[in-house]
């Protein structure tokens, strides 16, 4: 935590942020004890950032198309160091981040992911749960290193896969329980009260 204050969050998104929103008004609300340093995108038209322009957060956007991947990392960083923050939260943010970034926050940086991982990591989490037969999908908070969609896991809900659901059904029941557990996370991590045992977050 920067100079003794609240715990200052950076989010990065790429598009709709309902992730973000459900952070932020949290944290307006009080139920989540910490700042919102920056919310930044890495596309100019990402409908997160007028969200969060509109709810009064500072923004920030770099363009990422067409960005050599460690330069532009290294510039995200400044941004995050520039708003003086401590957490780094991805929030539908569809870039890996590199091992360079990584190492800027070490344990400090999460992730939300729409599926009980380790299965189906990557794009179409939901579609992929679907076409694969699974009755039971769902969603996870995890620490995030340079792989994708690999480090520690702080928590999952499980979500019912039912005969009729298509990936727009699945996906807004699923959704809902990201935007409860991401916060949830948050508050663990804030609170401190884990300690990793190899892969294992273990509450203390
Ligand atoms: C969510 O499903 C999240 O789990 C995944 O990307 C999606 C982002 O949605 N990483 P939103 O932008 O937060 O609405």
């Amino acid at each position: 935590m920067s100079g003794g204050g609240k715990s200052r969050l950076g989010i990065l998104l790429s598009g709709r942020g309902s992730n973000f929103e459900a952070i932020g008004r949290r944290v307006l609300s009080g139920e989540l004890d910490c700042e919102i340093g920056v919310v930044f995108s890495n596309k100019p038209g990402a409908p997160g950032l007028a969200r969060a322009r509109d709810l009064g957060f500072p923004v920030a956007m770099r363009e990422s198309a067409g960005a050599e991947r460690t330069a532009f990392d290294a510039e995200v960083v400044r941004v995050l160091r520039q708003h003086r923050v401590d957490w780094v939260c991805l929030a539908g943010y569809m870039r890996l981040l590199s091992g360079t970034f990584v190492s800027e926050f070490p344990g400090h940086i999460l992730n939300i992911h729409p599926s009980l991982l380790p299965a189906f990591p990557g794009l179409d989490a939901q579609y992929q749960a679907l076409a694969h037969g699974v009755k039971v999908t769902g969603c996870t908070v995890h620490f995030v290193d340079e792989n994708l969609d690999s480090g520690p896991i702080l928590l999952q809900a499980a979500v019912p896969v039912l005969d009729d659901d298509t990936v727009e059904t699945l996906s807004s029941r699923i959704l809902i329980e990201e935007h409860r557990l991401y916060s949830e996370a948050i508050r663990w991590v804030l609170r401190g009260n884990y300690r990793l045992e190899g892969r294992r977050v273990i509450e203390t």
